[in-house]
Formats: C-alpha cells, structure tokens, sequence
C-alpha cells in the first residue's frame, strides 16, 4: 500500500496536473470538496492549502489513519476523514467540487467510472468533477518484442508443451511501457475508442469496434491501449507512450498468434471492457484479418475470463 503512494507521489506530473486542476476551480473561503480515494491526503491537503472551506476525505484503506496524522503533521484543521468505501458514504452535505485520482494503468481497472457515477449524489448539481473526462486510445503494436517477453512459452525447451498454460496467458492484459517506435504507423493509426464524460451518465460495459487498412505489408502482435485525461478544461493528464512519462504504463493485449497483413488488408478489433462492481475489471478482445474485399481469413478471440486461472 504505502509504496503505491510513493510511486505516486514521486509522480510530478500527476501532481502538478492535479494541483492545477484544484487552483482551478477552488474558492477560497466558499468550496467544498469530497476526495474519494484519498490516500495519503495529498490532494486534500492541496485543496485546502488553496483555501477550500471543509474537505472529506474518503479512503477505505489503513493509509486513511496515516493521512489523519499527516493532517495534523501540516496543520491541516478542516478535513473529515471517513474510512469507508465511497458507496457506504451517506448523509453528508453537498459538495461543491469531487475529485478522485483513482485511475489505473488500465484507466476504469480500480472501478473510477463506478465510484464517481456512485459519487454524483454526493454533489450538488452544478458540482464540479476532477477529472472532468477520460479518453481511451488504442493502437496496433507492430514490433514483436512486448508479445516475445510475454510468449515465454514456446521457449521453455525440455521437450515440454505447454500449450493450456500459454493459453491462460495469452488471454490477459499486462502493464508495459510503450514505446513510440512498437506502434503502426500512419496518421490514422491511433484510434480513441472510448470516451467518458463525467457531466453525463456513463455505462460500465464500454465497447469498441474499430478497423485499421494496412498501407504497407506488417505484422500485428497485439494492441497497446492508454489514456488522456482532461482534469477541468484545459489541464490534461495522458499516459501516452508519446506523452511525458507518469508512474502508469501503457496496457498490452496479446494475440495468440502474430497477424501478418498484406497492403490493402485489414485488421478489425472489436473490444469490451466490463468494470461493473461485481465484476472488477474484464476486458474480451476479438481480433480478425480480412482480405481487401473484407473475406474474413482468420480469428482469435481473448477474454479475461480465461485468464483468471493459476
Ligand atoms: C491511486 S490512490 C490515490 C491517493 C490520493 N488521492 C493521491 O492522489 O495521492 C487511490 C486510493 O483510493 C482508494 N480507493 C479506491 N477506490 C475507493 C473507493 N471507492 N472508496 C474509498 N477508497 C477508495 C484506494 O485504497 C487508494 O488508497
């Protein structure tokens, strides 16, 4: 627990972004603000270093009892603290500003859609959410030395297959870094699949269904995915690989098997990321080649669900 608060809070441009989302929109003497996933306290400490009025600070972690300390280390003297799950937080007056830093390396994987759908009650309604929007991209990789350092499998030599095991692996996300160079070209190449914006009702079943034309012969080992997220207008946080770098990586979607396009053949990508409360995290990937008159020539489908085992 503590060394995820350190990696983030080493993090300096996640704490500038949010620091200057917070100068933003906090009044001095007049806001109120709910920070859900509050952690060590960082962001409400900041919020009321800016002159916010009260801050609750809600965390259903031991670390909640550090940041009651570290409140009063600072001298910090307007907070609430609730050691709580956000959706077991009622009866508290409205608040004029929510912000939650509970994003994930896979953005929705710590359930932020879920907690601050659940945490809109807790607003008024003209209340103001840090972030404000998320955006999800993804992107072909193109270079084979993410899916080799996953695919240990077919190395493991002693005259053993291990065929089911390689199959439980293959159907997973894993967090690596990115980098420009493993990405499909093009200017078409990155596509924003998802978008969330938090001033309307979000579903926590999200899909995609994209298509991308090989203008060039190349091989498709699989798909990195990140995010940008606009905090309030106009202060951004990303976790492109062609972004600053943050303590969070990209996400990577194995294939089963490398996809060897033609030019003029296509590589469609039919995505569904499932962050309902009961269900945590599951992302399902189906991946198919077409011809250039869109004849399908193989498939591969990927679910997590396979992948819980071992
Ligand atoms: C990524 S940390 C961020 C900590 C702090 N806000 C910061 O920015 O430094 C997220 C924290 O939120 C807590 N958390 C996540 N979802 C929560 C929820 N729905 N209710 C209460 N705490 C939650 C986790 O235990 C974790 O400590």
């Amino acid at each position: 627990m503590i060394d995820l608060q350190r990696k983030l809070l080493g993090d300096t441009v996640r704490n500038d972004a949010f620091a200057e989302a917070l100068r933003r929109v906090i009044k001095p003497g007049e806001s109120t603000v709910i920070d859900l996933g509050s952690g060590t306290g960082f962001l409400s400490f900041l919020a009321s270093r800016l002159g916010a009025k009260h801050v609750t600070l809600i965390e259903n972690g031991d670390i909640c009892e550090t940041s009651k300390v570290l409140a009063k280390r600072n001298g910090i003297n307007n907070c609430t603290f609730l050691r709580k799950h956000s959706t077991q937080v009622h009866g508290l007056p409205k608040a004029d500003v929510l912000v939650s830093e509970t994003l994930g390396n896979y953005a929705l994987e710590e359930n932020i859609l879920e907690a601050i759908e659940d945490g809109k009650r807790l607003l008024h309604q003209t209340g103001i959410i840090i972030p404000g929007k998320i955006s999800q991209f993804v992107c072909p990789v193109i270079m084979g030395r993410i899916q080799k350092d996953i695919d240990v499998w077919p190395r493991v030599g002693f005259d053993l297959d291990f065929t089911e095991a390689r199959e439980i692996a293959m159907n997973n996300m894993y967090v690596k870094t990115v980098r420009a160079e493993d990405l499909m070209k093009g200017s078409d190449a990155i596509r924003e699949w998802d978008t969330i914006d938090f001033s309307k009702k979000n579903k926590s079943i999200r899909t995609a269904d994209i298509v991308w034309k090989a203008a060039t012969p190349m091989t498709v080992y699989g798909f990195a995915l990140w995010w940008n997220a606009e905090l309030v207008k106009g202060v951004e946080l990303s976790t492109s690989p062609l972004a600053p770098i943050t303590h969070w990586e990209q996400i990577y979607l194995p294939l089963l098997k490398p996809i060897e396009c033609v030019k003029g053949s296509s590589v469609r990508l039919q995505l569904n990321s499932d962050t309902r409360w009961k269900v945590k995290v599951n992302l399902t990937w189906t991946v198919r080649l077409l011809d250039q008159h869109n004849k399908e020539l193989s498939v591969q489908e990927m679910d997590m669900r396979r992948g819980l085992i071992g």
